[in-house]
This record gives C-alpha cells, sequence and structure tokens, in this order.
C-alpha cells in the first residue's frame, strides 16, 4: 500500500532553520505580516521575504497559492516555500496551503514554519493527502521519500488535532490504491484478501463465497459474475466501537472489479478506464480503514459486492429473468446495468442480518451522473431528509462535492416490466435517477438511506484540490465525519 508521509511537529527552534537542507514553508497573511519562523528566515536571507511579500505577484496569490525564494542565501536550504495564508484561513484555504508545499516536496524533507498559523493539523492533511502517487507498477519509482517537520507553538495540540486526520489520510491512500489498480492485480480474491488483512486493525471480517451466497439466494449477484473465472465474493467488515445494543450505520459498496458490459459489451474506446468500477467498495474499505485507525466510537458495518463482468458462455444473457434475494424478479435487459444486480442483494442482506440505523450505498453506478455534474459533484440520493442533510453539511465541510438529485414514482414507473417484477434499466430519459429508483426498490421502509453515485469524482483526468490524477478517495473525509457528526458519541 501507498504509504502515507509521517509528519512531525516540533517546538518551534530558531537556531535549526539556517541549517535546514531540503525545503523550508512559511506563512504570510496577506498584508505581508511575518509570523517568528517568517521573520527569522527573514532576517536570514537580509529582508528577501519582505520584498518578496511586497512584490506585486505576491498580491496576487489568493489564500492557499505558493510563491517560492529560490536558493536564499543564508541558509542551507534549497528554497523556501513562501505560502499566502490568511490568520483568519479557513479548514479549506489550510488544506490548500498543504496540498501545494506536497507538490513541490518531491524528495526533499521539509520543514514547515507554522508558529501560530491556524489549523496547522490541517496543513498537515493537505500535504498527506496531496502527497500520493500510483506506483506499484513502475520498475522505477520516483523517489517520494523524505521527511516533514512542522514547527508549531502548540506542537502537542497540533499532533493530537492531527491524528484523526492522519488515520483519515490512510482510509483515503487505501481507497485510491485499490480504485487505481489494475482489474488482472485487484482480483476478487485479491479484493477480499487485502480487506481480511485489515483484521490486524480490529475489524471483524467475514468473506462470503460463492456457495454460501447461493444458499443466501443472492442470485442477481452472482449473475454478474457468472461470466467470469474469478469467484464472487461478499465481504463483510464490522467495527464495534459503538454502544453493544445501538442498531450499526451500513456501508455498502459496488466492487466490479472490472465491467466489459458483459454480452451487452461497452465499445472498446476508453474500456480500460473500467478498472475503477469497484470505487463504491474501495471508498468502503477506506472509511472502514479510517474508523480503525481513529478508533471511533460507533458501530458501523461495511459490505462490499466484489465481482467482475465479463462475457462468455456462461454469461448472463439480456432478456434472462433473475429472483433476486428479496425475492422480487429482475429481467435482465442490458447486461452493463450490473452494479444495481449487485448492490440490491447486499443492500439487502445488509438490511436482513444488521437492521442497520442508516443505509449508505456507492457505486460507480451510471455514466449519466457524469452528463449531469461532471466530476465535480456526486450524485446524492435519498429518502430520509436528517440522514441527506447531515451527510450534505459533512461533504461540504471537507469539500467534496455533493449534489442531491430526486427521486419519484413518475421515475419508478419506467422500471416496469412486461414479465418480471422490474427491468434492470429504465430509457435513456433520467439514467441515473431510473438506476436509483431500482435500488429504492431493495430499501426497506423505515430505513433511512443514501445513494450515492461516484461515476464521476471517484477517478478523474485532472487533478483536484487533494488529489492527483487518477483516483480521488472521495468520500472517505466526508463518510469519517458523518459517522462522527451522528453516529459516535462524545
Ligand atoms: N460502471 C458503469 C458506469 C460508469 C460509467 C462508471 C462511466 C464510471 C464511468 C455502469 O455499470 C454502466 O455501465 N452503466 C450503464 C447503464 C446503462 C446500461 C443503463 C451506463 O451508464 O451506460
Ligand atoms: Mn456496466
Ligand atoms: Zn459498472
Amino acid at each position: 500500500m501507498t504509504t502515507v508521509t509521517p509528519i512531525s511537529f516540533e517546538e518551534t527552534d530558531i537556531d535549526r532553520i539556517a541549517e535546514h537542507a531540503g525545503r523550508v514553508a512559511i506563512f504570510v497573511d496577506p498584508e505581508g505580516r511575518l509570523d517568528t519562523g517568517a521573520r527569522r528566515v527573514n532576517k536570514l536571507t537580509r529582508g528577501a521575504v519582505a520584498r518578496l511579500t511586497e512584490s506585486e505577484s505576491f498580491g496576487k496569490l489568493k489564500p492557499g497559492d505558493r510563491s517560492v525564494l529560490a536558493y536564499p542565501v543564508g541558509m542551507a536550504a534549497e528554497a523556501v516555500d513562501v505560502i499566502c495564508l490568511p490568520r483568519t484561513a479557513s479548514v479549506h484555504e489550510a488544506r490548500k496551503a498543504g496540498a501545494a508545499l506536497a507538490k513541490v516536496r518531491a524528495r526533499d524533507d521539509l520543514l514547515v514554519l507554522a508558529g501560530s498559523t491556524r489549523h496547522v493539523a490541517e496543513v498537515a492533511f493537505g500535504i498527506a493527502m496531496r502527497d500520493y502517487g500510483f506506483e506499484d507498477h513502475k520498475s522505477k519509482p520516483a523517489e517520494r521519500a523524505g521527511s516533514v517537520t512542522v514547527m508549531s507553538n502548540k506542537p502537542e495540540e497540533a499532533q493530537a488535532a492531527a491524528a484523526p486526520l492522519m488515520a483519515v489520510a490512510e482510509g483515503a491512500f487505501m481507497t485510491r490504491d485499490l480504485t487505481n489498480a489494475p482489474a488482472n492485480v485487484l482480483t476478487t480474491t485479491e479484493f477480499a484478501d487485502q480487506l481480511a488483512a485489515m483484521e490486524k486493525l480490529g475489524l471483524k471480517v467475514e468473506v462470503l463465497d460463492e456457495k454460501e451466497l447461493s444458499s443466501l439466494g443472492m442470485r442477481t449477484l452472482l449473475c454478474v459474475g457468472q461470466g467470469s473465472d474469478s469467484p464472487s465474493k461478499v465481504v463483510v467488515m464490522r467495527w464495534e466501537g459503538g454502544d453493544k445494543d445501538d442498531a450499526p450505520l451500513a456501508l455498502v459498496g459496488k466492487g466490479v472489479v472490472f465491467d466489459t458490459g458483459g454480452i451487452s459489451l461497452k465499445p472498446g474506446a476508453g474500456m480500460e478506464d473500467m478498472t475503477m468500477d469497484m470505487g463504491g467498495a474501495g471508498v468502503v474499505a477506506g472509511v472502514m480503514r479510517a474508523l480503525a485507525l481513529r478508533k471511533a466510537q460507533a458501530n458501523v458495518v461495511g459490505l462490499v459486492g466484489l465481482v467482475e463482468n465479463m462475457p462468455s458462455g456462461n454469461a448472463v444473457r439480456p432478456g434472462d429473468v433473475i429472483t433476486s434475494m428479496k425475492g422480487d424478479t429482475v429481467e435482465v435487459i442490458n447486461t452493463d446495468a450490473e452494479g444495481r444486480l449487485v448492490l440490491c442483494d447486499v443492500m439487502w442482506y445488509a438490511q436482513d442480518r444488521f437492521q442497520p440505523a442508516a443505509m449508505i450505498d456507492l457505486a460507480t453506478l451510471t455514466g449519466a451522473i457524469i452528463v449531469g455534474l461532471g466530476h465535480e459533484n456526486a450524485g446524492v440520493f435519498s429518502n430520509d431528509d436528517t440522514l441527506c442533510n447531515a451527510f450534505l453539511k459533512a461533504a461540504g465541510a471537507e469539500g467534496e462535492g455533493a449534489w442531491r438529485m430526486p427521486l419519484g414514482d413518475a421515475y419508478d414507473k419506467l422500471l416496469k416490466s412486461r414479465i418480471a417484477d422490474m427491468k434492470n434499466i429504465g430509457g435513456r430519459a433520467a439514467g441515473s435517477i431510473t438506476a436509483a429508483q431500482f435500488l429504492q426498490r431493495f430499501v426497506k421502509d423505515g430505513t433511512p438511506w443514501i445513494h450515492l453515485d461516484i461515476a464521476g469524482v471517484a477517478s478523474v483526468k485532472s487533478e483536484t484540490a487533494l488529489a492527483p490524477v487518477g483516483a480521488t478517495g472521495w468520500g472517505v473525509a466526508s463518510l469519517n465525519r458523518l459517522v462522527a457528526d451522528m453516529f459516535e458519541k462524545d
């Protein structure tokens, strides 16, 4: 797994600043006011910091933006990064500042002179999240080692605030690694093995094989994987950090390790992107990891349906009718609308077994959500305003785009089948909504539920605030926060 850069917090040591050989970072507010560390650097460089901050170009910087003093005289550092950060910086601006530092850090040791900077832990989180590269399959990985030291006026406080954030970064890195992994490497079996390995963090993990899934009646899930040589699996992860009698939050993830479309084969161009079709399961894994690492005081169960959607002589056909675990029958019109077939059985099983207080499913479910919302927002569908608003608030606080979409009977009607209880697709219109309506048919009355369509945000082609190109880890931070806000005792 890609390791999260360890960041240490120390008391400010003026004498060490001149000797630091890597990069040194200082923060200056837009008015050009210098903190202790910045003043020290200014003195060592005989006023270079002040000259820079008085320049016209510095005035154009926005909070979190970076300017640089290359080869500063009077210091061993190869560069001083000067970050514009208001004294009243928001969490988001602090993270952006950290991300700006991570991008230039490369293999150098970084010394951050945070002094009395607000949200130091968030700066560290920004560094940790942006300092990611997926290099598992590079024969010559870029050197990214190198330490990060943050000098702060209150190092213990910063360290304590950073610890749970680093757990989130660890979780997001797991999500990114899983989502970036190619499908020949991340098979259903390998995925299940990696989840089982999280037992050492204190999670209870069970792996259900095809025989068990078959006796549970998960036939819609199994039909998706029946064309593949990789066995279908459902993995159940339990974090029991709350009161024994508290009903858990259930997280359910679509884990299609590769989506060819099946017999309704996808076009060749861009098909390689479908290695990320397990992104929902990746987020569930990442959240469970974060909760275990920070020992969250909540009960959360994570369930993922791991399958591969391949065409073959055994594959499910368009026109086949399959009975779900719930008992409802589904006419498979399009084998490429497979995610909902996987989720409906896992969602039913989750409710049947755990009677959750709430259920949230995540899936790279539809191309249509990308048409609607692009790569900025995930589609949010819910039957419960309280739960939904709490999630939207958490996502807003984490800077992860999320936009609520409608549900309704008129959309549900589009799933009517002549020969079965429902079809697995609506028409061309409202493709993301009919997909959500399909899922809602498997939500029990009284279960507050959110469906997150993350097809546009799980993996991206241009960098985001805290992630490079590729898998983003979208959702780990928001769901972690939702657990803290809504399900954790304090
Ligand atoms: N995995 C895809 C959705 C997807 C598309 C994810 C692009 C990420 C990027 C899903 O299984 C799918 O194929 N959906 C179909 C549904 C259609 C057949 C009703 C789609 O979106 O075209
Ligand atoms: Mn598909
Ligand atoms: Zn898919």
